[in-house]
């Protein structure tokens, strides 16, 4: 059984370029085997060769695979500490922001950051930049389309301000839109972006093993600029960071130091 699960998640980098060894293993395995045996297949091995023919199923497996819950201003207390210390501190000296928000999904984080310079700090030249390794998922950031439960903690102002409310959806403005480049990048495997200022990673690095994660650290802290912030989410506590050149700046924010 297990052999025939490693074999599978070695076919499927293969195929779709994940690694799935890089996930926790527990959970990730039983995501898979509980979808499999919806579909009817009694072995890994026998529902890889469906994944291979069938674009609907192997589509509806990487769905599962890539959780794509978000919100916007999601742990909103977080967000507070955001607008008023971390931006403040970051545009102590300059006046344009790199800003990148990994594993983004489907958009409410980026948007979320957009709203929020576009109305606290307007002179601020914002350049947002959007990733995840789903493509479905950024399709959807793109349409700017929500639910109204995942504006629940988006202050009431912004949420009548930025969107048109139709049949019980949210439809995001276009000038907000238009502040995010949205593109595809796996943190597992693809090159960081550089001299970023701000970095918001939140609610998938619990998914990795320890071993993937201490990879992605280091690559973050690589990324920043000399002070720049990491923000993580909220369990997702980095435990020594000085070993990455991170060093706490409030609680779920770390800031790039020096090297020693
Ligand atoms: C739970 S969502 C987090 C969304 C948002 N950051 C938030 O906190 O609300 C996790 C996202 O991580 C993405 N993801 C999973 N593995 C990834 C990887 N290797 N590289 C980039 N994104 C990944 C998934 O596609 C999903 O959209």
């Amino acid at each position: 059984m297990s052999q025939d699960y490693h074999g599978f998640i070695s076919r499927v980098k293969q195929l779709v370029g994940i690694d799935l060894s890089l996930y926790k293993e527990a959970q990730m395995k039983r995501r898979i085997t509980s979808l499999r045996d919806k579909r009817g297949f009694n072995s890994f091995i026998a529902y890889f060769e469906a994944l291979k023919q069938d674009k609907e199923l192997l589509n509806e497996f990487i769905d599962r695979l890539t959780i794509n819950v978000s919100e916007f201003y999601r742990n909103p207390k977080r967000w507070e500490v955001l607008q008023e210390k971390v931006l403040q501190h970051l545009i102590k000296d300059k006046k344009s922001l790199t800003i990148w928000s990994a594993a983004c999904s489907t958009g409410e984080e980026p948007y979320s950051l957009a709203i929020m310079l576009k109305e606290n700090f307007p002179d601020v030249q914002a350049n947002i930049l959007a990733t995840d390794i789903d493509e479905k998922a950024l399709d959807r950031a793109k349409q700017g389309i929500y639910k109204e439960q995942s504006l629940k903690d988006l202050p009431e102002i912004y949420k009548n301000k930025y969107f048109v409310q139709k049949n019980g959806l949210c439809y995001l403005d276009d000038q907000i839109k238009k502040m995010i480049n949205f593109k595809s990048h796996n943190l597992l495997a693809d090159r960081y972006p550089q001299n970023v200022d701000l970095i918001v990673c939140r609610n998938v690095l619990i998914y990795f093993t320890d071993e993937a994660k201490q990879n992605i650290y280091t690559n973050f802290s690589n990324a920043l600029v000399q002070n720049g912030i990491l923000f993580v989410g909220s369990t997702e506590q980095i435990f020594s960071p000085d070993e990455y050149n991170l060093s706490v700046y409030d609680t779920f924010f770390y800031e790039r130091i020096n090297q020693n």
